[in-house]
């Protein structure tokens, strides 16, 4: 599939950038700044390479560069902010510190309508996050719109082929940035716009087949919609030699064994339940850590299927992995390691499986569109995400069954209250947590001394950011009480205001 590479220079909108591309259904990869010329020249279906945005000045002291050998290519290249800088710099322009910032919405002025800005009107809102300018353009380049602190806050060489913008068309506050990005794929490497759901599954299935041949495979069936697509997915590729594996670890939601059972018994999909309640509590006990606990459940996990695939004679293992779990867990360059996702971080070294990941590069709303396109009935689709790691990330401390069975319960009640709302719609994930702290309040005429349990509701469209939910007072008071009246180890309900970043959803 033709592909535009976009190297990450460290910009907060980085992944904004691939976002819009393949919702127009350009095919795009985020890869790190110093991926080589050679190694673009191995994959001929780039037909394009966008410079992100950073945080650093190009003539600061190791500030990330790009291959030079990329220019020798004739690839078309975009640089947006930083890689708007470093592109002029790199090509002989000049950059300087400007006097004045430029933050925020501002009105660009397009000198030139054509290639990049072929179709817009001659003033555009764009958004700005910039102290550093270019005031010299390359050779032969020309200017094709400025602003009013920013003489060349876009430029473009003679044949299009180098354009550059001082601003970030990636974000929603540029008006028509999605019209620029179509410009720059569509007709600058023209790209044809074939990056569908439906391609995306036809091509992933062919790859399922190339990958696993005739080859026997066990997948992670946890309920939740990336394994569900994952399972339906791969079924269609390699069919009878697909055994779908469910763990209940004993930290699932109210009913999952169950209803899994429903989903996904009488599909013609070979499902296996592994009783593993008493394992994982034993494998917990005494552990506080979070790092710990995920990997405990990791590796657990992976001996668990290790023990079915020897059952099944399957090689393969095969997980919903996707691109967020990535990045989150430091598998991609400039990412830190926030959380050992038990999907990606918790795997043995001596794993007696092959892997394979076929959601590995989809985001989120792509896999739930996925879903949709394999026909998956809406119960799947729309249910909220559910960690790997369960409810062991919900119980802050030691894991035991008696706080297992609290947030369960719990997050029953939760679930069940807002369902039935308007709200329901907007909400990522809506769960408890248990804090191993006692505080003092009042049941009956006693005094009581009970746990308090954190309830958490946000809502975000990809995992990468959230927002806290702004829920009525009512709703979460009806919340409150039925938690308070309905389990009988809590006295007290505080509801988490924080959004991510600075917080993550889940509190380990
Ligand atoms: P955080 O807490 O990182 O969560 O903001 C983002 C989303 O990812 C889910 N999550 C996980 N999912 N394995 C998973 O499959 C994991 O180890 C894991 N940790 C967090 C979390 O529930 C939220 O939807």
């Amino acid at each position: 599939m033709d592909t535009i590479l976009i190297l990450d220079f460290g910009g907060q909108s980085c992944h904004l950038i691939s976002r819009r591309l393949r919702d127009f259904g350009v095919y795009a990869e985020v890869l790190p700044s110093d991926y080589s010329a050679k190694e673009i020249m191995a994959r001929p279906e780039v037909k394009g390479v966008i410079l992100s945005g950073g945080a650093r000045s190009v003539y600061e002291k190791n500030a990330p560069e790009f291959d030079k050998a990329i220019f020798a290519l004739d690839m078309p290249l975009f640089g947006i902010c930083y890689g708007h800088q470093l592109l002029a710099k790199q090509l002989g322009g000049t950059v300087e510190n400007g006097t004045v910032g430029e933050y925020g919405q501002q009105t660009l002025s397009v000198t030139k309508k054509t290639g990049l800005f072929a179709g817009l009107a001659s003033k555009e809102k764009i958004w700005m996050n910039h102290k550093d300018v270019v005031t010299k353009m390359p050779e032969g380049f020309t200017v094709i719109g400025k602003t009013s602190h920013s003489a060349i806050a876009a430029y473009a060489s003679k044949d299009n082929k180098r354009v550059g913008v001082q601003f970030h068309p990636e974000v929603s506050h540029t008006d028509h940035g999605t019209e620029m990005l179509k410009n720059f794929a569509v007709t600058i490497c023209k790209i044809k716009p074939t990056y569908t759901s439906a391609n995306l599954l036809k091509e992933t299935i062919k790859e399922a087949k190339d990958t696993m041949g005739n080859e026997r495979a066990v997948i992670g069936l946890s309920g939740g919609v990336d394994s569900s697509v994952a399972a339906a997915l791969v079924a269609r590729a390699i069919g009878e030699n697909l055994t779908a594996v469910y763990v209940d670890t004993g930290l699932m939601r109210e009913g999952e064994t169950d209803y899994l059972r429903k989903a996904f018994g009488d599909k013609g999909l070979k499902l296996i339940i592994v009783d593993a309640a008493k394992e994982y509590f034993s494998a917990l006990k005494g552990v506080t850590d979070p790092e710990t606990k995920r990997k405990i459940i990791g590796t657990l996990f992976v001996r668990i299927f290790e023990r079915e695939a020897k059952k099944t004679k399957a090689q393969w293992l095969i997980q919903g992995t996707i691109y967020s779990d990535r990045i989150e867990s430091g598998l991609t360059k400039h990412s830190a390691n926030i959380k050992s996702h038990h999907n990606v971080g918790g795997l043995p070294k001596d794993l007696g499986l092959k892997l394979y990941e076929p959601l590995r590069d989809l985001y989120k709303d792509e896999v739930r569109t996925l879903a949709k396109t394999l026909k998956l009935p809406k119960e799947i689709t729309d249910r909220q995400v559910f960690p790997g790691p369960g409810l062991a990330i919900r119980i802050i401390g030691e894991v035991t069954p008696e706080r297992a069975a609290i947030v369960r319960k719990a997050g029953d009640i939760i679930e069940s209250e807002l369902m039935h709302t308007k709200h329901w719609k907007d909400i990522w994930m809506s769960f408890a947590v248990f804090l191993p702290v006692q505080s003092v309040g009042i049941s009956g005429d006693e005094r009581s001394y009970k746990h308090p349990l954190v309830l958490r509701i946000v809502e975000s469209r990809d995992a990468m950011s959230a927002n806290f939910a702004k829920l009525p007072y009512e709703i979460l008071e009806t919340i409150s009480t039925r938690l308070t009246n309905e389990i009988k180890e809590i006295n007290r309900v505080v509801y988490d205001i924080t959004n991510k970043p600075p917080a993550t959803m889940e509190w380990e």
